[in-house]
């Protein structure tokens, strides 16, 4: 581990609900990292479940972070994409954080909050699928997964795959309160797959077609439609390719 600060505190759980949840609902140093092998509730983007994997054939992972204004909240999914991407070779960010590979979704992040008496508390979590056949996602309705593995990339454990993640999460963490996310455009931009893409954006139910054309200086997706330019936040819409997931 190349780490200063995350995972100097580790917290290994055989099992827990979620390892968001167990982050944010104690009292843990900056930097705590928990992982599980097994979730039985874990928690997706937009209210979704997070599915679970037979033990050591996925990673679960969240690490809590105590010093961030609440204005840098939004941020964070973003950065913890990129440290993915740099994480494992031959990923792809589907906008605003799916990891992906070959056009399948081989992991998410999931960052939550909490603000309690005046002090903001943010926790980032990764489940990244590591080694599951492919039938794991047909048989769980996940037509559009696939793990790293199964996509031909190294197969990992999940404690290696961690350390790979936390080597670069740290540091992105470093650039981002000097830099801010104006440094992560280059790459961010570079690594995602969505830009130049015609995409479904749905928004309360109702679904917007549009090509995304950029990202913003804030991390939105910059859409255009019908002679018009919007700005997408992530959290505000799910994104769908027209022809496909990304
Ligand atoms: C997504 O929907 O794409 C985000 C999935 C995030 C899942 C991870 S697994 C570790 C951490 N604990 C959770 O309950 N969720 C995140």
């Amino acid at each position: 581990m190349r780490t200063a600060l995350c995972g100097k505190n580790w917290i290994h759980l055989e099992k827990t609900d979620s390892t968001n949840r167990f982050l944010l609902d104690g009292d843990f140093p900056e930097g705590t990292v928990a992982t599980a092998d097994l979730q039985t509730k874990g928690r997706g983007r937009q209210g979704k479940s997070w599915v679970c994997a037979p033990c050591g054939q996925a990673l679960y992972l969240s690490v809590i972070f105590r010093s961030f204004n609440a204005g840098d909240f939004g941020f964070l999914p973003l950065i913890c994409a990129v440290a993915a991407a740099k994480a494992y070779g031959g990923t792809m960010i589907k906008w605003p954080n799916d990891i992906l590979v070959n056009e399948k979704k081989v992991g998410g992040i999931l960052c939550e909050s909490k603000i309690l008496g005046g002090s903001a508390v943010a926790v980032c979590g990764i489940g990244l699928n590591l080694s599951q056949p492919q039938e794991f996602f047909a048989d769980n309705n996940l037509p559009w997964a696939a793990s790293l593995f199964s996509c031909g990339k190294d197969l990992l454990t999940p404690k290696h795959a961690a350390v790979l993640f936390l080597n670069e999460l740290e540091p992105c963490i470093t650039t981002y309160r000097l830099s801010g996310f104006g440094s992560f455009l280059p790459f961010y931009r570079d690594r995602c797959v969505t830009l130049g893409r015609k995409v479904v954006l749905e928004r309360c139910g109702r679904a917007v077609t549009a090509t995304a054309c950029d990202i913003g200086e804030k991390g939105e997706l910059v859409c255009e439609s019908g002679g018009e330019t919007f700005f997408v936040t992530a959290g505000e819409v799910s994104v769908r390719g027209l022809y496909g997931y990304a």
